[in-house]
């Protein structure tokens, strides 16, 4: 497999790893908000007192390994509010890995990688999704869940990847390579997933683009996901040129030079790195895939070549195992932050919402990858 110079020269929308992403919720024409007819919650006390720390001791418990104890009261009084506010709103938080602890631990109903997330946006049964995660997880939440409210605390949370192709770029991509399918990755917007035949994950993109039986497809956005992908299967794919932002910028050297100050060490890598980290690492996998990994094999170290809060949301599961940090910060997701999740409850904002000729098209690559059966 290669990336095709020409695919490449199609991209233009394609942008360098740190540039600014383009947000698909800019570009997508918004209707029938619903947030709207909701009265604004009180404002709560947020002050530091015996009550708020006796009410949040159980969730400092849990965390205390990876939240110094000097930061607490700041996120106590925020916890307390956030979790009264979700029962007040009927609502759910959907935290992704890449959160940060007092998130992942402390407010989130339900946690995972992007495929479990998915799943469980169009399972659950509450009124309203606050995404914690970046806005394409919201829209795919939206796309799964049409009849709920879902917020963004942030609507800037934008992804390297999702911002490196549009809908046009993939019809210029079908033009150029006629009758091959395209897959995307779920790191798209919902103006690219209306345009191809099926999404993935990082954890099921072998199985997706197997699922399709041809002996050539179209793969975008991300050109080491791809790459990894072709190594497992006979599929021919072509690739596009997109790269996350996070994972493209860790190297095989960097990874040999850890090894060499322990040759026990373990490194498990996310499959959005480079070709030749991946070969370096000892397992590859989604972020739930790696997460498995280390409660599965507890290694006495381990290197997360990944987002940086991952290591610390195992690691409050997973006493024993001493994580190595040579992690890189994705600045999308650092965008979600206790005080943007309360007052996405106590307002109702950001509401996402997606023009529902759109969601149709797009809801269907969506649907036929949750609907496989792998
Ligand atoms: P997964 O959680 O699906 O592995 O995705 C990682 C990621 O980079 C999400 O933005
Ligand atoms: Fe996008 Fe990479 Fe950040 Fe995930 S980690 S949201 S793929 S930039």
């Amino acid at each position: 497999m290669s990336v095709q110079p020409n695919v490449a020269s199609l991209a233009s929308t394609v942008v360098k790893s740190g540039a600014t992403p383009a947000l698909a919720a800019e570009t997508v024409p918004l209707t029938a908000p619903q947030a709207r007819r909701f009265e604004p919650l009180p404002m709560p006390d947020l002050t530091w007192t015996p009550e708020v720390e006796r009410a949040t001791a159980h969730l400092y418990e849990k965390v205390s390994r990876v939240i110094p104890s000097i930061e607490w009261p700041f996120f106590a009084p925020y916890i307390k509010a956030i979790n009264e506010a979700k029962k007040l709103r009927d609502a759910v938080i959907l935290g992704h890995n890449y959160m940060t602890p007092e998130i992942f631990h402390c407010v989130s109903d339900f946690v995972g990688d992007s495929l479990q997330l998915a799943k469980l946006a169009a399972k659950t049964e509450a009124k309203v999704i606050v995404q914690g995660g970046v806005h394409f997880m919201a829209e795919t939440s939206k796309l799964l869940s049409p009849d709920k409210i879902v917020l963004m605390p942030d609507m800037k949370a934008g992804c390297s990847l999702a911002s490196s192709i549009t809908g046009a770029d993939v019809r210029a991509l079908r033009e150029a390579y006629p009758g091959r399918p395209v897959v995307a990755y779920v790191n798209t917007s919902a103006d690219v997933k209306a345009e191809v035949d099926i999404c993935c994950t990082s954890s099921n993109a072998v199985a997706v683009v197997e699922s399709l039986g041809v002996p050539e497809v179209i793969f975008v956005p991300d050109q080491y996901l791809a790459r990894n992908v072709a190594a497992q299967t006979k599929v021919k794919i072509i690739a596009y040129k997109g790269a996350c932002e996070v994972h493209e910028r860790f190297t095989a050297e960097e990874l040999r030079r850890y090894r060499e100050t322990d040759p026990n060490l373990k490194i498990i890598a996310h499959p959005e790195c480079p070709r030749d980290v991946v070969l370096e690492a000892d397992f590859t996998g989604s972020t739930k895939g790696m997460i498995d990994w280390v409660k599965d094999n507890r290694p006495a170290r381990v290197m997360l070549v990944t987002e940086c809060s991952m290591a610390d949301n195992v690691a409050v599961e997973t006493p024993g195992v001493e994580f190595v940090r040579p992690c890189n910060l994705c600045p999308h997701m650092k965008r979600i932050t206790l005080p943007k999740i309360l007052d996405s409850l106590i307002h109702m904002r950001t509401e996402v919402t997606i023009d529902e000729a759109l969601a149709v098209r797009a809801r269907r690559s969506v649907e036929r990858m949750v609907n496989l059966k792998h």
